[in-house]
């Protein structure tokens, strides 16, 4: 078991290093809000200041490593230069799901590496919501905590992957109680995420009321987990398995749909992920009322590579957020969530259906 696990990380990594992974037809519809320009902007672009607070937490920018690695020899080295990035910029992270870690103490050196190397970062543990209903103890919450000395847990929820993958387990009944179990039970906050399907709000509303302090939407545009696993049991030979993940490719709620429905529904913090790709995306993210944007993909290939070429897509990214704060003649982060913006084309015909 603990080896297939190894090699189904494995696999995620090379498939997403090596095929398209990304939607094909559905987009995150940020090209359908529209920042309003400012001629006239009372500030100096070199005294915009890109620094938040979230969860008690300084960020010298909003942005948040989102959950990849861990689980696989070479997960470390990825996980190695990703963490030392993230020191370097002063930004968040999360680690890939814990669960190979807790079997093995070779592999929770994959995960613990990102702490040695990133001792002051805000760095969030990650388990997936079917392992709560299946057992997962606050005791083994507690050691994925303490493996990487976390400042906060994140539960993902997948249940479409599940399905899609081979060797899946969709099993989520009773995963709502179980959330909101170990929101009692831990010492750190609970963030909940998904993985590139969105979050609702009627899903945002029951966490909230389970008692999570954070929602990451990580909504679709991005990386299609039905591509990965579509690949992926192509490849095994299970050919009712990749006809799904072709068919539920761009499935989900696009990230701007569902950080908008997301943001009005609930009182918690809210990260925007799933298809952020510019520091433009990061700044309308802020605009429609995200306190953080989380990365993945895009910093995949770069963390093969060394700390630098992190760092240097980064900087990158966070200059592009400048040149949207000073284009719209806002000096903090603070001041963007009075922003004002205009939504057009596909957004504003987006209409749930009561
Ligand atoms: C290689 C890879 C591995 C991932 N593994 C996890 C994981 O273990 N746990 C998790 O919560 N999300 C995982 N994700 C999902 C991301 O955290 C994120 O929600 C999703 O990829 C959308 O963001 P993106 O479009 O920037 O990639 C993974 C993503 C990638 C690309």
């Amino acid at each position: 078991m603990d080896e297939e696990l190894t090699k189904r990380k494995v696999d995620h990594v090379d498939i997403c290093l090596g095929k398209d992974v990304e939607a094909k037809t559905v987009t995150t519809l940020f090209e359908c809000v529209h920042l309003i320009h400012n001629a006239l902007p009372d500030l100096n672009f070199d005294s915009i200041d890109t620094s938040t607070i979230f969860l008690n937490h300084k960020f010298s920018a909003p942005i948040l490593i989102d959950a990849m690695i861990g689980g696989s020899p070479i997960s470390l080295k990825i996980n190695e230069n990703l963490a030392l990035a993230a020191e370097e910029l002063k930004i968040g992270m999360v680690v890939g799901s814990q669960r190979a870690g807790l079997s093995s103490s070779s592999l929770a050196e994959t995960y613990s590496i990102v702490r040695k190397k990133a001792p002051d970062i805000f760095l969030a543990s990650n388990i997936g919501a079917s392992q709560l209903v299946k057992g997962f103890s606050k005791e083994e919450a507690k050691k994925c905590i303490d493996m990487i000395g976390a400042d906060a847990f994140v539960v993902h929820l997948n249940p479409l992957q599940e399905v899609v993958q081979v060797g899946g387990d969709p099993q989520y009944e009773g995963v709502i109680n179980k959330i909101h179990e170990l929101t009692t039970q831990l010492d750190v906050p609970m963030i909940v995420k998904e993985v590139g399907f969105g979050i609702s709000k009627e899903v945002a509303i029951k966490l909230e009321m389970a008692g999570v302090s954070a929602i990451n939407i990580s909504g679709a545009g991005g990386t299609s987990w039905s591509a990965v696993e579509h690949y992926r049991a192509l490849a095994l030979g299970d050919k009712k398995r990749s006809n799904l993940g072709q068919l539920f490719w761009d499935w989900g709620i696009p990230t701007v749909v569902s950080l908008i429905e997301t943001k009005k529904a609930v009182k918690i913090p809210i990260i925007a992920s799933g298809g952020i790709r510019t520091g433009l995306d990061i700044a309308k993210s802020l605009v429609l009322g995200a306190n953080l944007a989380g990365m993945a993909l895009p910093l995949l290939k770069p963390a093969t590579v060394s700390k630098d070429a992190i760092v240097s897509l980064l900087q990158k990214v966070i200059y592009e957020l400048k040149t949207a704060m000073f284009a719209v003649g806002c000096r903090n982060v603070q001041a963007m969530k009075r922003e004002r913006y205009v939504i057009t084309g596909k957004l504003a015909e987006w209409k749930i259906v009561e």
